[in-house]
């Protein structure tokens, strides 16, 4: 259906008919009008796979391969990986006749302890918007939809439909925004899902700002906005803002609240801001119906009820999952290599390998560590702790006795279902004590010890230094147990990376003290420092930094090279970075291109992630990876301008296989110099430094005379302008406005 064609549909439509298209069917579909023979589409949770449901969902869903959760596929640090994640998850939409998969999800990771964690990528808003990016192009690929979520700051779960989080305007744009950023110029989502939360006052649901002064108007977003389930506050303030649909949708109530809007009716639901005058005009309906209808034709239109082939699907989880999850310690303990093997742990059986919540997927096929591992060498399983009690220790004693009659054990651990969901925040990081009092008494009698880490969100690890190995499987999908087996097996080279930092301490992480809030608001008083930002800039070593993750193969970094030694602030530059897998093993390494600012003139972190790449290289060969920076890469967000902003000067490039980075360069960025306009705010003292100082002091004292300029000369008062009024008592305010005008070119 063109454009055109759309537009003379709308107007065919009654104000009712406008109103309950703009809202959901039911908690899955879309309202069809069929005598104007409007469809209604379906949609589907995500993220890592379709979760078709009835009702509300709270029971089975139709059966779909359960891919690595966000939490996992992130530490792949490979787009195209992504993306063909997302293909996958795509051909079973058109399978299962879904238009619309409601994900990815890429909240940032604000703390350890957000529930919902395991849904998000990474801490870094360029890694979490790459990776996005990926899922979103390979789910289109395949001609269905997506919903990026949950736009914006839905960093945590506790009070999450009411929560009003006090960002700042520089953390919003460097961090929590950037991550949907790129993405959405990208990738262009379908749709995109708002949060249920409240920033700096207000809903997102409802806010103007959020929904069309950013997402449509700076970043050129074309799809259509859709409520989180229940997060409208006010219906009709959410369509001035720019919220296309409601979901699930109320009926009758927010479909007649609409009507009122329109017909000058009284809006009656709460919250309705100063700016919302209570009033819709019919052209602000037209444009909602028009942009939902839009992605609604172009949906049906590509429906292919094609099947698909769900072992490949398996297969490709296996895949991803191998290529994703994270080693985190070896000490020569891995791969293993003959004898037998003690495997300890229920989660060897009972894999945990997804999160609780909207996001749980009947999976197809899901494998168990144990018995993959059987496949590979001798081992005897001991179950060693119970899921369901973890204050349970009897079964400790067996498992001990196990280890020590093998030539090695590996303890499969980590958070059971309860402890992390969607709906509730972790209290601690600690893993349940049954299982940590286990993995003490273990290395007691077998040092020998691997431990195969199941979560979703960092733990506290007491043991860190009395094992041999760790590996960091997070939450593996349906291909959990062939993926841990072929690693620990060394059958494939483990390749993730780390896609937020492991604190050694609850308290080291930047948002203690701050989360979840309390009153009804969060103050992410840790403005950008979040994640690795923090940690570099406190000087506070992790457990486990940002980017880490190590192979059976080692690799060297041997030379960074830049296509220019200086770059003006708009030209890109072409980074090249060289390195040799030193290794008897092929391997594949993530090259992470970090940038610092060497003397900022706003508090700049360390270093930020700017650009990576996963690369195959074979034992023995050096390869030399590219990649781009663009003016983006060095620019900060500028508060008080509003805007993205170089300061010129020397910047260094830091390349390596994690955050701590072994090769750097300096590199000379040339910017225009800018300086905030001159207003009643400025102080007296930048004066001296600003191009029009002296003509502003010139036009001054021409009224007040050259005694104030003598006067200030040696002490530089940091005095704001208006002050000049009360001070020295010669002007009025309005005649000082005027000389500030004039000289602004007013
Ligand atoms: C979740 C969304 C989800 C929706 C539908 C909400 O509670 O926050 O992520 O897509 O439910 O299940």
């Amino acid at each position: 259906m063109t454009k055109s064609e759309i537009k003379a549909l709308v107007s065919r439509l009654t104000l009712e008919e406008k109103a309950s298209l703009l809202s959901g069917k039911d908690a899955w579909s879309t309202v069809a009008v069929p005598r104007l023979g409007i469809p209604s589409i379906n949609l589907s949770d995500g993220p890592h796979g379709l979760r078709q449901c009835n009702g509300l969902g709270w029971g089975d869903s139709v059966p779909a391969t359960c891919f690595p959760p966000a939490v996992l596929l992130a530490c792949s640090f490979d787009e195209e990986l992504a993306k063909k994640q997302g293909a996958a998850i795509g051909e079973e939409a058109q399978d299962q006749n879904v238009q619309i998969v409601l994900g990815p999800g890429n909240n940032i990771k604000r703390s350890p302890l957000g529930g919902r964690n395991f849904e998000y990528f990474s801490e870094d808003p360029v890694l979490s918007g790459h990776i996005a990016a990926g899922v979103i192009e390979g789910i289109q690929s395949k001609k269905a939809g997506t919903t990026l979520k949950h736009f914006a700051c839905n960093s945590q779960e506790n009070e999450r439909f009411v929560i009003d989080e006090h960002v700042s305007e520089r953390a919003l744009r460097e961090i929590y925004l950037a991550s949907y950023e790129y993405p959405v110029k990208k990738a262009r989502p379908t749709s995109i899902m708002c949060a249920y939360n409240r920033i700096n006052g207000d809903y997102c649901s409802q806010s103007k700002w959020l929904l069309t002064d950013i997402l449509r108007d700076e970043w050129g977003f074309k799809g259509f906005v859709m409520s989180d389930w229940g997060a409208v506050d006010n219906r009709a303030q959410g369509v001035y803002a720019g919220l296309e649909l409601e979901m699930p949708g109320t009926g009758e109530e927010n479909k007649r609240e609409i009507i009122n809007a329109v017909e000058g009716g009284r809006v009656t639901l709460p919250s309705a801001d100063k700016k919302f005058k209570n009033k819709l005009t019919m052209r602000q309906i037209d444009k909602a119906v028009t942009r939902l209808l839009e992605a609604v034709f172009a949906l049906h239109e590509k429906k292919t009820g094609k099947s698909c082939d769900y072992e490949k699907h398996h297969a490709a989880a296996v895949q991803i999952a191998k290529e994703s999850m994270v080693l985190l310690k070896n000490t020569g303990a891995l791969p293993i290599k003959g004898g037998k093997t003690a495997v300890i742990g229920e989660m060897a059986v009972k894999p945990r390998y997804q999160g609780g919540g909207s996001s749980r997927v009947n999976a197809i096929n899901v494998t168990a560590p144990l018995d993959e591992m059987a496949k590979h060498g001798e081992v005897e399983y001991s179950r060693g702790y119970s899921l369901d009690d973890d204050k349970e220790t009897g079964m400790i004693a067996d498992a001990v006795k196990t280890a020590a009659e093998c030539d090695r054990a590996v303890i499969i651990c980590g958070l059971p279902d309860s402890y992390e969901s969607e709906g509730y925040d972790r209290r601690h990081m600690n893993l349940p004590e049954n299982q940590l009092r286990l993995i003490d008494e273990v290395v007691r009698k077998q040092p020998n010890t691997i431990i195969v880490l199941c979560n979703g969100s960092p733990v506290a690890m007491p043991f860190v230094g009395k094992v041999n190995g760790i590996l960091e499987a997070y939450l593996g999908g349906e291909g959990v147990g062939e993926a841990i087996a072929d690693l620990l097996y060394g059958v494939s080279n483990p390749c993730g990376k780390l896609a937020e930092t492991f604190p050694q301490y609850l308290e080291h992480n930047p948002s203690f003290g701050n989360f979840p809030g309390e009153n009804g608001h969060v103050d992410y008083s840790e403005g950008i420092y979040v994640g690795y930002r923090w940690y570099e800039k406190h000087n506070i070593p992790p457990l486990f930094p940002f980017g880490h993750g190590l192979s059976y193969t080692s690799f060297r970094y041997d030379d960074i090279e830049l296509s220019k030694t200086g770059i003006d602030e708009n030209e890109d530059l072409e980074v090249r970075i060289t390195l040799t897998n030193t290794g008897s093993v092929d391997g594949k390494e993530v090259v992470q291109l970090y940038v610092k600012e060497n003397s900022p003139v706003v508090s700049r972190p360390e270093k930020e992630l700017k650009a990576f790449k996963k690369i195959m290289i074979k034992a023995g060969e050096t390869a030399t990876v590219t990649l781009k920076l663009d003016r983006r890469s060095f620019a900060y967000w500028d508060d008080t301008l509003h805007q993205w902003k170089v300061n010129g000067g020397k910047f260094t490039l830091l390349a390596g296989g994690s955050s701590i980075c072994s090769l750097t360069k300096e590199i000379t960025v040339n910017a225009e110099p800018f300086f905030k306009p001159i207003n009643m705010y400025t102080l007296i003292c930048e004066l001296k430094n600003h191009p029009k100082g002296e003509e502003f002091m010139n036009k001054l004292c021409a009224v007040v005379g050259d005694d104030f300029r003598e006067g200030i000369k040696n002490t530089d008062p940091q005095w704001p302008l208006r002050t000049i009024v009360s001070m020295c008592g010669k002007i009025t305010l309005p005649r000082l406005a005027d000389i500030i005008d004039d000289i602004n070119g007013k």
